[in-house]
């Protein structure tokens, strides 16, 4: 069995929060090549979506390893140091702990791993994404595996008829669900529509019992119970042969959806698909980006990547994505382009309440509304 490990923080900004340096990327890289010369992974490159390091790795040791998870963590402190000899931005912004016990569980850097028997072709599609929070998969992968107008295949490929199981995640009271589609679709809508606390997790083929996709679903203000920047999430697509075919994983990026992120992760922006050399969010610390890796998994190993968006079919969607912000950015301070209070409570809301809870009094009577009786 092999496991595909994405591992990923924020370490440091090259400028500001717009991009990793140059150093940052060279010292992981050669931390990964030591780490595949001395057998702990079978593979591993390093990629960078805004000011985000993400690993992505292959190795025989299953999810949650100590041994790749205590890695990763080391490969971290290696590049906040290098994010610090360069007055970087932000330097170990993610790493919220100070020791590293058994896994990254409420570490900081977040992850996405998924085990599979690799098919004699393996195409997997890992996705990168800066200025936002795991919810922003949700969109995607609902088109991806549920709805026939983005997939054919789930009409016309007989081994993807059957469905496929979304498994969600709820963020706030730490539960999970299964849901089963086609038959429960409306009801996993309910949930999924709600981003910032539904979160799905892993999707399952139904007929060929495999797991297609898993997202990380770590949400760094409910670790560390205030604002400390964005969760920037990561998400691992498996292709083809009974699951959706590449262009099917990629045509939902082609509407760049709202998500929840940008400036100070408060914002609602639209979510622009971008190559790797435009992975630098700069305009109002947005749009949000996400870059898609495409390899062809075989042994084991990687291979080359392929940098699936730098394809001018995506242009269109870059310049919605150009139009809506600037509609959005209009709103200033306001809702729905700031987020809705419910979410900045989880952020930076639970600290103004705080400061201001003496100065609120109550209304005089007259100026009460009734309570309804129900
Ligand atoms: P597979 O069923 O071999 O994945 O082919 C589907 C396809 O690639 C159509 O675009
Ligand atoms: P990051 O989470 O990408 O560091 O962004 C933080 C931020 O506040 C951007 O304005
Ligand atoms: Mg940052
Ligand atoms: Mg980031």
């Amino acid at each position: 069995m092999l496991t595909l490990s994405i591992i990923k923080a924020d370490t440091g900004g090259h400028v500001g929060h717009s991009a990793v340096h140059p150093a940052m990327l060279a010292t992981a890289s050669s931390r990964v090549s030591d780490a595949v010369d001395r057998g702990l992974l079978i593979d591993g490159t390093v990629a960078a979506c805004g000011d985000d390091v993400s690993l992505i790795m292959t190795h025989e040791r299953g999810a949650d390893a100590e041994e790749v998870h205590s890695f990763a963590w080391d490969v971290f402190q290696s590049t906040t140091r290098v994010a610090r000899q360069h007055g970087l931005y932000g330097a170990g912004q993610d790493l919220l702990s100070d020791a590293f016990s058994g896994n990254l569980r409420g570490m900081g850097p977040g992850y996405a791993e998924l085990e599979f028997t690799e098919r004699p072709s393996e195409p997997v599609i890992c996705f990168l994404a800066d200025k936002t929070e795991p919810g922003a998969w949700n969109l995607p992968l609902y088109k991806m595996f549920a709805d026939p107008f983005n997939t054919p295949g789930l009409v016309i490929d007989s081994k993807m008829h059957d469905g496929f199981r979304f498994e969600v995640y709820d963020l706030h009271e730490d539960k999970h669900i299964w849901f089963d589609c086609p038959t429960d679709l409306y009801e996993l809508l309910m949930y999924i529509g709600a981003p910032a606390r539904y979160v799905i997790h892993q999707v399952e083929s139904k007929s060929l019992a495999e797991v297609a996709a898993a997202t990380s679903t770590q949400r760094l203000s409910l670790i560390a119970g205030k604002y400390v920047g964005k969760d920037d999430p990561v998400m691992i697509v498996r292709a083809q042969s009974g699951l959706p075919a590449v262009g099917e994983v990629l045509e939902p990026f082609a509407f760049p959806y709202t998500v929840a992120g940008a400036m100070r992760g408060s914002h609602h922006a639209p979510f622009m698909p971008v190559s790797q050399h435009q992975a630098h969010p700069s305009r109002f610390d947005g749009p949000p980006r996400v870059v898609a890796l495409g390899f062809q998994v075989h042994e084991g190993r990687l291979g080359q990547p392929r940098d699936l968006f730098d394809d001018p079919s995506f242009d269109e969607a870059r310049r919605q994505a150009n139009v809506a912000m600037d509609y959005l950015r209009r709103h200033g301070p306001f809702e729905p382009h700031r987020l809705p209070l419910a979410d900045l409570e989880y952020t930076t809301m639970t600290q103004l309440e705080a400061r201001l809870a003496d100065r609120w009094e109550p209304l005089p009577t007259a100026d009460r509304q009734p309570v309804s009786a129900a």
